[in-house]
């Protein structure tokens, strides 16, 4: 595996291989690479004669300083998982690189954007987009893979590429969870030990009222999520919004959509840790 620094440089790369006719899937990271960054991975070298993973701890996503502080960086062990699943370049650019001058650009996608963690993450999602449309622009991929952990993010993602009329194929795959159902994610490596050990309510507590959600309302089902979650210890969700899957507006019922899933964000243990996870109560399995 290559490990490339600069645009230039990954321009050339890869101008060379679009020549001799190779396809092109890119994997966005942030570093801090896990299990579910490695399913991304396998799948684009799967689906890809050339697959490029960018390594880059985006600041301008980060609305709170301390978060990004904190956020784990383990770029050495990052590109022995890559090398380890077929990735042909890992793209680990400066900031300085990335943002020689500020990014001023703008993007709008209501709701995708400003509802849950665009209302909770005020500008979190204009800085997800000024980092993907860059790196759209330097890889030109056919594909694109993304975690379903972040499903608003993979909405707003659509909205972006449809509105820049760009003419790759955005992938999204499937949540990978530890054997206890916790969704992998980079900041899992924050929890202590106690967190661990209470973290996994959050999905049993989510597929539980998929049972629920059968014989009661979507309201109803809202409020057996919040108060299960509540009730444990360490734990405190910061919002659950069930929503239509592609628009993310709120349902008032289950009638509503062919499409609908209950998105969550929890505070986990004292420092908090916040955690994100979903659940499809309809459609697209
Ligand atoms: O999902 C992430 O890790 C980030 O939001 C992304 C897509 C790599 C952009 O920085």
């Amino acid at each position: 595996m290559k490990v490339i620094n600069t645009i230039s440089d990954l321009r050339a790369f890869l101008d060379l291989a679009r020549r001799e006719g190779k396809t092109i899937g890119l994997v966005p990271t942030m570093g801090a690479l896990h299990e579910g960054h490695a399913s991304l991975v396998r799948r684009s070298v799967a689906e890809n004669d050339v697959t490029v993973v960018s390594i880059f701890l985006n600041p301008t996503q980060f609305n709170d300083p301390s978060d990004l502080e904190r956020y784990p960086r383990t770029l050495e062990a990052d590109c022995q998982l890559l090398d380890a699943c077929g990735a042909t370049v890992a793209f680990a650019p400066t900031v300085k690189e990335i943002y020689p001058e500020p990014d001023t650009r703008t993007f709008s996608y209501p709701p995708t954007d400003t509802v849950m963690e665009g209302a909770f993450r005020p500008g979190h999602f204009n800085g997800v987009c000024q980092i993907v449309s860059k790196l759209f622009s330097y890889v030109e991929p056919d594909r694109s893979y993304f975690g379903e952990k972040d499903f608003q993010q993979i909405a707003v993602i659509r909205r972006m590429v449809e509105d820049l009329g760009l003419k790759l194929t955005i992938v999204p795959c499937p949540v990978v969870r530890e054997e206890n159902g916790l969704a992998m994610s980079s900041r899992n490596s924050l929890l202590k030990p106690e967190e661990r050990a209470i973290a996994p309510k959050i999905y049993a507590t989510l597929a539980n009222s998929v049972v629920f959600a059968e014989g009661h309302s979507v309201k109803e089902t809202h409020d057996f999520v919040v108060t299960a979650i509540n009730s444990v210890p360490g734990l405190e969700v910061q919002y659950f919004s069930i929503v239509d899957g592609r628009t993310l507006a709120d349902v008032k019922s289950w009638d509503e959509s062919d499409f609908i899933v209950g998105c969550i964000t929890v505070f986990c243990g004292a420092t908090p840790i916040r955690l994100i996870d979903h659940i499809k109560y309809k459609g697209e399995e």
